[in-house]
């Protein structure tokens, strides 16, 4: 059997097994959306978004590419970002990187990989504003592992900055934004950053509002 006769043997058992628990789970599942999650995560085959946070579909509204970067003018993420924080209005953003990350290894290393290396350019920004940090890094590891933590938190703010998140926050308590590392020597995850919503900003900028009544 091909390899990928295997996984379309593997959906049909998947289905049977839901429709046995539930006759009207896909109709359920067809007739809308509701997540209250955007996971922004990496592309790696070895960080599947569902399966290790337990979440089932339409839990969770999904965006990966190379390195988990929310690169400011990609219509790509802008537009998942666009679309989950003010359409579906998903109450938490999670950024998630990993160790051992091949993006981030390959930025590090300045190694010529083709097309990514434009890509990689982003990460390399990071890399330049915490350098007097890294350098103080002896070992090569804890240095790698340092910036897969940096990486995630500059990805955070990057988000903070979209139109998209500013917007909601000026007018709401959502979302919240979180930075997590996926640890897979041990299968953890490990809370990097968390940013809430300016609740003195908002409560300010109702005053004036207030006041310009
Ligand atoms: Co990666």
């Amino acid at each position: 059997m091909q390899p990928s006769e295997k996984l379309l043997l593997y959906n049909k058992a998947w289905v049977q097994d839901k429709l046995e628990l539930d006759d009207n789970y896909f109709a359920t599942l067809a007739a809308d959306q509701n997540p209250d999650f955007l996971w922004i995560g990496c592309s790696d085959s070895r960080v599947p978004a569902n399966e290790i946070t337990g979440t089932d579909p339409g839990e969770m509204f999904v965006h990966r590419n190379i390195a988990n970067l929310v690169v400011p003018g990609d219509l790509n993420v802008l537009s998942v970002v666009q679309y989950a924080v003010e359409v579906l209005q998903v109450k938490h953003v999670i950024v998630c990187g990993h160790y051992e990350c091949g993006g981030v290894k390959a930025a590090m290393a300045g190694k010529k990989l083709g097309l990514i290396d434009e890509w990689l350019v982003n990460i390399k920004q990071a890399q330049e504003k915490h350098q007097a940090e890294l350098d103080q890094i002896a070992d090569d590891h804890a240095r790698f592992d340092r910036f897969v933590e940096l990486n995630v938190q500059e990805q955070i703010y990057h988000l903070a900055e979209t139109d998209s998140v500013r917007k909601m926050w000026a007018s709401s308590q959502i979302p919240s934004l979180h930075g997590w590392v996926f640890n897979l020597r041990t299968g953890l995850l490990n809370e990097v950053i968390n940013l809430e919503p300016p609740v003195l900003a908002m409560e300010n900028e109702r005053a004036d509002d207030a006041i310009n009544q």
